[in-house]
């Protein structure tokens, strides 16, 4: 049986980790992987006029995993909402149906000194983001327009349906059951609607789950327990937006966000695979951008689309070893390129 692999590299350093992780695919040399490249993003606009022409959605449809590198070329800025090369990475998550986004965040062996927070309490860091990744304020009516009183007046309606929060619940007691068993659900009932409903629901589905111990937490307070001490979280199960700000806030207590691989799960076998950061338009075309993140999230596409926990594992340890070996990038405080990097991670496979 042959998998279809679709290689969307995006723009920015997306260009250049996604290298990396087709040389590794290529070294793995698995029968019946193919791949096959698509644009998107600032690339895609600035060549076909459209952040996500029809043909790479056509591509990704038709693939049994989707790896994505980044979007967010500035020169792209100024254009319509529309056409920003985030809308790549939207239009994806939204066609497709991938509303399962699970984030990672765990300390590697040796990168103690690389965390924002002091060793004794980043040391024992292994959770798991799972945020909604269809809904939320990202996905509801938005837009511009004038106050009675002539101000002007932006809005971006925040709304989840119990199916949408029932869905994500069961993928984060799922997956708590594979970990600790422990699954902490982060909202802000106590001022939003959306949040009482998925309180509400979030209860209704643990019923069916009572091999895991629930709690909850306000977002705010969140924030603060993952700083302070996070190694108290498991499964942290939560809504679009604050899934977004807490892994970009659990990337810097595991060392950088050059690390943090994802994986963006539909209903289906289909599944897409990408690094938690952008396009870091400021390192970009330098060689100087971490692949590893993106390597991970290769890993993640074995595990989750391809049925292959060997490899996945394989991959995971190579990544260990490479930075046990202390071979970083800059984030980390090494000299590493890009490319030695993925290169240093093959030779370890
Ligand atoms: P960013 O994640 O691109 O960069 C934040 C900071 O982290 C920068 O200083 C960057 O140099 C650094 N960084 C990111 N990835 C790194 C890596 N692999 N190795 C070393 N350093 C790394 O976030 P930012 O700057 O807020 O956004 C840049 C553009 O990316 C924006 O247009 C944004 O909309 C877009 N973006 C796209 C995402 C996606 O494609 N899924 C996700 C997040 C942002
Ligand atoms: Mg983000």
């Amino acid at each position: 049986m042959v998998s279809q692999i679709a290689l969307l590299a995006g723009d920015g350093i997306g260009i250049e980790i996604m290298a990396e992780a087709e040389k590794l695919l290529r070294a793995l040399d698995i029968k019946g992987l193919s791949l096959i490249h698509a644009d998107c993003g600032g690339t895609a606009y600035h060549k076909h006029g459209h952040p996500l022409p029809k043909a790479t959605l056509d591509i990704a449809k038709n693939s049994d995993a989707i790896l994505f590198g980044a979007v967010g070329d500035p020169s792209c800025d100024n254009l319509d909402r529309h056409l920003r090369p985030e809308q790549a990475v939207l239009g994806l998550r939204s066609e497709l149906g991938l509303f399962a986004n699970l984030r990672p965040a765990k300390m590697m062996s040796g990168m103690e000194g690389s965390s924002s927070l002091r060793a004794n309490i980043s040391q024992n860091i292994d959770m798991l983001i799972v945020r909604e990744l269809n809904g939320d304020v990202y996905f509801g009516e938005k837009g511009m327009r004038q106050t009675d009183t002539g101000l002007r007046q932006g809005y971006d309606i925040m709304s989840y349906d119990e199916d949408e929060v029932r869905r994500i619940a069961h993928v984060g007691f799922k997956a708590a059951q594979g970990r600790q068993g422990k699954l902490c659900s982060v909202d802000k009932a106590n001022v939003l609607e959306t949040s009482q409903l998925w309180r509400d629901v979030v209860i209704e589905v643990a019923a069916e789950y009572p091999d895991v111990e629930l709690s909850h937490m306000y977002v705010d307070n969140a924030a603060m327990q993952m700083v302070k001490a996070p190694g108290q979280f498991d499964v942290i199960l939560t809504g679009n937006l604050f899934g977004d700000i807490l892994s970009d806030l659990a990337s810097m207590c595991v060392g950088s966000i050059g690390l943090l691989a994802s994986a963006s799960l539909s209903q289906g076998r289909l599944g897409l695979y990408e690094p938690i950061h952008g396009s870091a338009p400021d390192i970009a075309g330098q060689q100087i951008a971490n692949p590893l993140a993106m390597i991970l999230s290769t890993a993640m596409m074995f595990r989750h689309s391809l049925d292959n926990e060997e490899i996945a594992a394989k991959i995971e340890q190579a990544v260990a070893k490479t930075l046990a070996d202390n071979i970083l990038g800059r984030d980390l405080g090494g000299l590493a390129s890009t490319s030695e990097i993925g290169d240093a991670v093959i030779a370890r496979l």
